[in-house]
């Protein structure tokens, strides 16, 4: 069976990537320090213990599961604590993925899916977004993501990688079978904070900003599947199997939709009201995020379909009420 070295395989993408490669025909071996990531949702291969930054632990691995690929999802994600500690940050992503390129080179594994973000692009001039669309982060997160895919393509110069640059849009919902989903500590993102409030879990989801050059005054954002954005790596390999030419695809699904929305659909699924607390709004968060979603429809054949927002909601919600380790 073809293995495939999956950093961050215990985190929250990594592990919806790992059940996807496996029901490939793929052998998924995760690579996590388990900092951020959970024993429990590594499920579909063996869990290798590292840190991404240890080049000889990451060689022993290689030589022992002689991967024929890689997905780089291990990193840290947090816009907020990037502005606080950006020379982490610099070193876990762009350090991290540069000693990563480096023991492929040496094992000769010559196929990369990275995980980069829509985080590159910052406040874009114009919408919807492409991969034309200059990238021009606005906090450090951004800029170690930019740094990184430079990175990964200083390293293709020399004709032996292969590699697609995946940059996610907003990856909301868990495994429609509860088998893993999101678990952050704290947890940042919109709707588990919404559903927390909704299930009386929160005292009440604080809504940050109502005053945005919006329809209804809340941001926008493109949401898409956490499965479907798993299924999009899987494709990426078999794309890169077939051509050697580099792959640069946004994971969205062309729709932007506002926080307000958000919490109607999860009003509707739920039959719940969400308390909703105003807050100011958050630092360094764009008004309006969405992409065209046409390169990784064109590229890989890759459609998402699971991202219609009810289905999000439930599989994030199944997570949430019953299948979320404690
Ligand atoms: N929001 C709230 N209350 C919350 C959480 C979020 O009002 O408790 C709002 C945010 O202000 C934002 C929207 O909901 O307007 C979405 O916020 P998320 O935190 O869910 O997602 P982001 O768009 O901030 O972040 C996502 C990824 C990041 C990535 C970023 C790129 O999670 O990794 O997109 O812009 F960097």
């Amino acid at each position: 069976m073809r293995a495939a070295l999956v950093t961050g395989g215990a985190g929250y993408i990594g592990s919806h990537a790992c059940k996807a490669l496996a029901r490939s025909g793929w052998h998924p071996v995760s690579y996590d320090d388990l900092s951020l990531g959970h024993r429990a949702l590594v499920k579909w291969g063996p869990l290798e213990e590292g840190d991404i930054r240890d080049r000889a632990r990451l060689d022993a691995v290689f030589a022992r599961w002689r991967p024929q690929a890689v997905l780089h999802f291990a990193a840290l994600s947090q816009v907020g604590a990037s502005v606080r500690q950006p020379d982490l940050y610099c070193d876990v992503n762009v350090a991290g993925t540069e000693c990563l390129l480096g023991a492929m080179q040496t094992a000769g594994v010559d196929t990369l899916v990275f995980s980069s973000t829509a985080a590159v692009y910052g406040v874009p001039a114009h919408l919807p977004i492409t991969e034309t669309t200059p990238v021009a982060p606005t906090n450090p997160y951004g800029e170690t993501k930019v740094a990184a895919e430079a990175a990964i393509r200083r390293a293709a110069e020399s004709g032996k990688l292969r590699y697609a640059i995946l940059r996610y849009f907003n990856a909301a919902g868990g495994d429609p079978d509860g088998e893993t989903g999101e678990s952050h500590e704290p947890e940042t993102h919109l709707i588990p904070n919404a559903l927390a409030a909704a299930l009386g879990k929160a005292p009440a989801l604080e809504l940050f900003g109502d005053d945005y050059p919006t329809p209804d005054g809340t941001c926008i954002r493109d949401y898409i599947h956490v499965s479907d954005v798993a299924e999009a790596h899987v494709l990426a390999l078999s794309r890169l199997a077939e051509s050697p030419a580099p792959v640069v695809c946004d994971l969205g699904t062309g729709k932007g939709v506002s926080v307000r929305e958000i919490v109607a659909a999860i009003e509707a699924v739920t039959g719940r009201a969400v308390p909703i607390r105003k807050a100011p709004r958050r630092p360094g968060d764009p008004p309006v995020l969405y992409t065209a979603a046409q390169s990784a429809q064109r590229e890989l054949d890759w459609r998402p379909e699971r991202s219609d927002l009810t289905s999000i909601i439930r599989d994030a919600l199944i997570w949430q009420t019953s299948c979320k380790p404690t």
